[in-house]
């Protein structure tokens, strides 16, 4: 897709099925490269980030193949190389963490730094301090994180921020080293219980994944496994969004109760009438939305990736809010789109004040990152009139047919591809 034209004001109605959560698929795909052995994953989704991770795992050797919608196989018996290039990690910063499972594998490891991205800084010294703390002699030069070591030991390792992807990282690689390691100040995360429970079924031992300290104790081998990937909670709650936006009704499936709670309770405070059960979430609203404030925390407070979406409801909600993002300096992009959709928005460091508008009116508007991209394509399906969202190219990192779901549940919209016809036209 290049371009995606919205004509706002329909209400979503109808069921839409969650599909595999995208952070989890990567982690897990980092995670396989321990096993001598086929790993089969399931539930993955057809994204973007996904299609990066194969090509990662393909460029050191590792044989990856989609084998049908959903599945892959990953056979890490053999690792022909120990380099992972710029080109690759660039794409996507996910796939610097194939630096541990390599190190631990071959004893040799060299991964492109990622360097920052359009949310923040986002530096790796935890997932390096990690691997050092394992015994790994580490030297960053020419772009590059180069890691040796002769055998892993465990070790002790504090975060100073809960970062999901260190705490991951240095789980993953810790699996074979020899010994105990203790992870403190671990992210608590979802992604990180659902990655401890396949490397489990992989042979590992691990103890505290989902709190603040991590065990792992080593092992001297990991064998392939066949797992299944826990539905993308961010997703779920971009359809909740676009259903509470829209003042419609969409019932979510093959959600986890535990992984929506946190959203759950604020779209409740925003009025929308949520009903939930063991897979199945419902959202429900025929009023604006009302006013609060919104401070994302990591895992189990209000999560970032969801920061940009509620952002976008509470533009037209009736009142003003307050949303301070604590996780990423720079997570505000979509701000000035928003704004150029009629929405009244100042930012101020890591503080945005929304003064809630009756009304957005479609604009011609660009996705810079991928949660913002989806909350535009959220205002747009309220505004007024037509928007245009170029940047697309990022929204399809993430969403599994974002389009053609939103469409199911009604919405008023068309991709222009490549060839620059219109598409799937939809009312
Ligand atoms: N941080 C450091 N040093 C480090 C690592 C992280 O200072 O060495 C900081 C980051 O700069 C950031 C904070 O710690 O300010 C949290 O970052 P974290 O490491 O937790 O993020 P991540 O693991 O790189 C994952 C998700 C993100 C999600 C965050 C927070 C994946 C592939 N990405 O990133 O997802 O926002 O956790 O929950 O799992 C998204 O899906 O849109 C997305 C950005």
């Amino acid at each position: 897709m290049e371009k995606l034209f919205l004509t706002g004001g329909a209400r979503l109605e109808g069921t839409v099925v969650s599909s595999g959560s995208k952070n989890s698929t990567l982690a897990v795909m980092a995670g396989a490269i321990l096993a001598e052995g086929e790993t089969i994953l399931r539930n993955v989704p057809a994204i973007g980030d996904v299609q990066t991770m194969m090509d990662m795992l393909r460029a050191l050797g590792v044989k990856c193949e989609a084998t049908s919608p959903g599945v892959v196989h990953i056979d890490a018996t053999e690792i022909e190389a120990t380099e992972a290039p710029y080109e690759l990690v660039k794409r996507m910063r996910a796939s610097f963490c194939v630096l541990g499972p390599v190190l631990a594998r071959k004893g040799y490891a060299r991964v492109a730094m990622p360097g920052g991205c359009d949310i923040g800084a986002r530096p790796i010294e935890f997932h390096v301090r990690g691997v050092q703390a394992l015994g790994a002699y580490v030297n960053m030069e020419h772009g590059f994180v180069e890691a040796e070591c002769s055998g892993l030991k465990g070790g002790e390792v504090y975060l100073n921020f809960p970062s999901a992807g260190a705490t991951q990282h240095v789980m993953t690689t810790a699996c074979l080293a020899e010994g105990t390691t203790v992870i403190h100040n671990a992210a608590m995360e979802p992604e990180i219980v659902e990655l401890a429970a396949m490397l489990t079924k992989m042979g590992a031992c691990i103890e505290g994944a989902g709190t603040t300290t991590v065990r792992v104790h080593g092992v001297k081998h990991l064998h392939g496994t066949d797992f299944n990937l826990v539905s993308d909670r961010m997703e779920a709650g971009t359809f909740a969004v676009a259903a509470a936006i829209t003042q419609g009704d969409v019932r979510i499936e093959n959600i986890r109760p535990d992984h929506v709670e946190p959203f759950v309770l604020k779209l409740r405070e925003i009025g929308a009438v949520v009903d939930v059960d063991d897979h199945t979430m419902r959202v429900r609203s025929n009023a604006r939305p009302v006013a609060t404030d919104i401070m994302t925390m990591p895992h189990p407070g209000f999560p970032t990736d969801l920061q940009q979406l509620f952002a976008a409801l509470l533009s037209v909600a009736d009142g003003s809010s307050v949303v301070v993002e604590n996780v990423y300096e720079r997570r505000f992009k979509y701000v000035n789109e928003l704004v150029r959709m009629g929405a009244e928005i100042k930012q101020d460091g890591r503080t945005a004040m929304i003064g809630g508008v009756p009304k957005l009116t479609g604009a011609q508007v660009t996705a810079s990152d991928l949660r913002g991209g989806a909350a535009l394509i959220c205002a747009a399906l309220c505004a007024e009139g037509e928007t245009e969202i170029s940047g697309l190219e990022h929204i399809e990192r993430g969403y599994e047919n974002i389009t053609d779901k939103l469409k199911s549940l009604g919405a008023e919209m068309y991709a222009l591809g490549e060839d620059r016809e219109r598409e799937n036209i939809c009312v």
